[in-house]
């Protein structure tokens, strides 16, 4: 199936984009575009908790192809969590609406990383696997598919904390004061997000994202050591021939360093500006960001914000259009659907 006047499937769109080569219009996919936004998403929480539903491919399958069949983005992300890598390391969770993520334990000492287990960690995420499996047949080979994992130092944040509530000083207390468990902890979290990521690639993945959404936790000068060189190893790792996006967000450093991991595309959010990230990394292609926030706004300045952020598309090649980070729950579905609408009105960069 192909919109009238196009020339590539969207799965082929998603794709040139990534490798920087012309398209015939714009691609685009929203971050945490399957969940509470949709109220197809809301009627299954109804009868449904998170958890169950991250963890039935049936259901998981089901809102991954909710936002696709609704707004038509021409990626799927598969409905998961992060920390669910965490979890199948023995590090379990709760979520609860009103009180947010709860780990069973923090990672306070020693003891409690030597309570991690790798051992049988492919087992304990099958059920992302044989989700993606789901979904990409029912997507067939019409709309890219992306795979996901939190980076290493994104998912510490969470599991020092132990939930939702990130306690940066206690995060940095451990960082300084128990360098050598920290930095076993960010060996057992960078070898496990690898085999996650390459899982997720066999099992039909076309292109796979790590959000290192607390990167901005990082005191200043202190990025590439505490996230940047485990990102670097886990893309250094990862099969070469699909595409890595890695999200990085809240980052205050010069975005040169960003180069070094040599990914496909690099995830800005919306405080930074494209072009001038742009000109620090002239050979990635780059992914944003416009303001969540934008949402909430009525749809002409929606559409008026949204050609803003798309005119970089116009002048390069190598862009997909996405916000700045995850789509609010209270989001109105017009103005997501007018998003879509007004970054396919525009004309891409054709070399
Ligand atoms: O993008 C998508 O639509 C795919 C699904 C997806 C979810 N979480 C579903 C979800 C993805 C890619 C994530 C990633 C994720 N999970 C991140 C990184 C991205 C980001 O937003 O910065 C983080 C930090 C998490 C951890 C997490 N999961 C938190 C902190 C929470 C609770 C608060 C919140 O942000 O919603 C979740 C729960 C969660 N993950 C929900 C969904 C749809 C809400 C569940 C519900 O209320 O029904």
């Amino acid at each position: 199936m192909r919109t009238p006047g196009a020339r590539l499937s969207f799965r082929e769109r998603f794709l040139s984009a990534c490798a920087r080569r012309p398209v015939d219009r714009l691609p685009v996919w929203m971050m945490r575009q399957a969940g509470r936004c949709l109220p197809e998403y809301n009627r299954m929480r109804e009868r449904f908790s998170f958890l169950e539903m991250v963890r039935n491919p049936e259901l998981a399958e089901e809102v991954t192809l909710q936002p696709i069949r609704r707004f038509g983005f021409d990626a799927a992300i598969l409905f998961s969590d992060i920390l669910v890598v965490s979890e199948a390391l023995g590090q379990s969770y709760e979520y609860c609406e009103r009180r947010g993520i709860r780990m069973a334990f923090p990672i306070r000492s020693g003891r409690d990383v030597g309570r991690l287990s790798e051992g049988g960690f492919s087992k304990r995420t099958a059920y992302v696997r044989q989700a993606l499996r789901g979904v990409r047949k029912a997507l067939g080979n019409q709309r890219a598919l992306l795979g996901f994992a939190g980076s290493p130092w994104t998912l510490a944040a969470f599991m020092i904390s132990g939930g939702s509530r990130i306690e940066k000083p206690r995060i940095l207390h451990f960082v300084k004061n128990q360098g050598e468990v920290f930095e076993n902890l960010m060996e057992i979290l960078t070898r496990a997000v690898t085999v996650h990521l390459k899982s997720q690639l066999e099992a039909g993945a076309d292109a796979v994202q790590i959000f290192d959404s607390l990167a901005g936790l990082c005191p200043r000068g202190r990025y590439q050591d505490l996230s940047g060189r485990w990102i670097g190893r886990i893309v250094r790792r990862l099969p070469r021939r699909k595409p890595v996006i890695v999200f990085v967000r809240g980052y205050r450093e010069g975005m040169r360093c960003l180069g070094g991991w040599k990914t496909a595309v690099i995830g800005v959010d919306h405080t930074r500006s494209l072009f001038r990230t742009a000109r620090a990394l002239p050979r990635t292609a780059l992914q944003g960001n416009l303001d969540p926030a934008v949402l909430l706004c009525e749809p002409e300045a929606v559409r008026m914000k949204t050609r803003r952020i798309a005119r970089y598309g116009e002048l390069r090649p190598g862009f997909i259009f996405n916000l700045g980070h995850g789509v609010p729950p209270n989001a109105s579905l017009e103005n997501i659907a007018a998003v879509v609408e007004t970054v396919r009105s525009v004309c891409p960069f054709r070399g």
